[in-house]
Order: C-alpha cells, then sequence, then structure tokens
C-alpha cells in the first residue's frame, strides 16, 4: 500500500484536524494524520483523550466508502477494532479483547481507543474520519487505574513507528475484505473477542442503578445485546448503559 501520511508536530485533535482538512481540499482515501503532540484529544461521549509526547500514537485516517449503509455503519467500527487487536496480537500484547463499541483492552485494562466520526450522504456513509489514540511505552497512569500500555502488558518498548504500520496494514487489508464482507461475517469475528462475553456482569442503567446481566452479542445495528435475569435478550445503545465490572 502506498503510504499518504500527514506528520504534524502538535495539534488539538487529529480527528478535528483532518475533518476540517477533508472540508478545505481534496484528500486522497486513507490519508493518515499523524500528531506527535496530541493537546486536545476528543474522546467518545464528550471526553477527553490524554496521550504522552513519544510514548503514545494519535493519528487519524480518513476512508471512504461506497455503498455502506447507514444502518451498516457499526460495520466500519468492528473493522477497525478487528485490525487493532490484530496487529496487538502480532506484538503478543496478552489477552486482547474489544470493550463493546470502542475501548481495546488486555486484560481489564484499557490500551487504545477508537473515536469514529462518519459522514453520511442519503442513505449511505460518504467517509469516516478513523482517530485512534493507542499506549504504547507509558509506564504510569497516575489518575487512570483502568489504564495501560503495551509496553507494561508485553514487557518490552515498541517503535511507535512500527505499532502505527502494523495497525494501518491491518485496517487496510480490513477495508479490502469489507467491499465482499457483510454486516454478519464482520460481527461473528467481532463477538468471539467481546470483553466479558457470556460471563455475568454488573451494568449501570441510565437511572443509575446497578443490575447483573451477560453480554450476547451484537444487533444487526451495533447494538449491545445483553441477557437481563429474567433470561430476556435486549438490545441497548451506548448512551442507554455502562459495564461496571
Ligand atoms: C475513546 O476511547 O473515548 C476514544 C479515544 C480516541 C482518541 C483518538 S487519538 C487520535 C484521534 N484524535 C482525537 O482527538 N481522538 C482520536
Amino acid at each position: 500500500v502506498v503510504l499518504n501520511i500527514i506528520k504534524l508536530n502538535a495539534t488539538d485533535s487529529t480527528n478535528t484536524y483532518l475533518k476540517l482538512l477533508v472540508n478545505k481540499t481534496n484528500v486522497v482515501d486513507q490519508t493518515v494524520v499523524l500528531a506527535e503532540d496530541q493537546q486536545r484529544g476528543r474522546g467518545q461521549m464528550g471526553n477527553g483523550w490524554l496521550s504522552r509526547k513519544g510514548q503514545s500514537l494519535t493519528f487519524s485516517v480518513f476512508k471512504s466508502f461506497k455503498g455502506v449503509m447507514a444502518e451498516d455503519q457499526f460495520m466500519i467500527s468492528m473493522a477497525v477494532s478487528l485490525a487493532i487487536i490484530n496487529a496487538f496480537k502480532t506484538f503478543g500484547l496478552p489477552k486482547v479483547s474489544i470493550k463493546w463499541p470502542n475501548d481495546i483492552l488486555s486484560g481489564n485494562k484499557k490500551v487504545a481507543g477508537i473515536l469514529i466520526e462518519n459522514v453520511l450522504e442519503g442513505a449511505t456513509v460518504k467517509y469516516s474520519v478513523i482517530g485512534i489514540g493507542i499506549n504504547v511505552n507509558e509506564m504510569e497512569f497516575p489518575s487512570l487505574p483502568q489504564a495501560s500500555s503495551l509496553k507494561l502488558e508485553i514487557g518490552k518498548s515498541l517503535e511507535l513507528e512500527e505499532v502505527l504500520h502494523a495497525v494501518l496494514k491491518n485496517m487496510f487489508d480490513k477495508f479490502e475484505l469489507m467491499t465482499t464482507q457483510n454486516f454478519s461475517d464482520l460481527r461473528n469475528v467481532y463477538e468471539q473477542n467481546l470483553f466479558r462475553k457470556d460471563i455475568v456482569s454488573v451494568f449501570e442503567n441510565k437511572e443509575g442503578q446497578h443490575f447483573n446481566a451477560i453480554i450476547k452479542g451484537i444487533s444487526g445495528i451495533g447494538e449491545l445485546l445483553i441477557e437481563t435475569e429474567n433470561k430476556a435478550i435486549e438490545p441497548f445503545q451506548i448512551k442507554e448503559l455502562k459495564l461496571i465490572y
């Protein structure tokens, strides 16, 4: 693959930078924006994303699509998550899983996060700005007890470049495959890699109440399917519940 990488010394957010660029000019498909120092990283649900210069990877990818229906847009997230865990497995990261919908874990610690911003045109996805933050060589996360890095989990440092290239290669391969795969092909593999699948977990609902339920899989539009105590399997959206443990 020909790589088109824009390297920035510093920026507020690579997703924001890339979105503005796409609005201003013609951006080649699969263009990557990489920031050495991302100063105001954005996460899911309006959260921030912290990174450290020289130790973390923060980048965004522009991907245009033809024929991905808007209702199938979770396919993009599944392809990206699976690409990241494949790359991490090649580095020997132990107990890799996907915490639905966008966290990549080793054991029960988060090592990477994904922020996908899709632009729709009618009933299809026109393009996505896919932002990925990976903790590579950090040795401590003072105020984030649930965070870890590849180095902490594998036991050795990695070059930021080699991690970047492994993730990009896996991701571009997955996008290639996506032209022939459908939602359920991807979903099967995705479900096999879900964090806490088939075991009783504690969730919190919108009202702040805790309840026990079992993660069973993903619905046809990317919702989380959980089995509640009365044995009913119900779909939930990201804003509707939080996995506590
Ligand atoms: C999350 O876990 O909530 C998602 C975190 C996504 C962070 C990445 S870092 C590169 C890209 N630019 C951003 O501002 N956010 C994403």
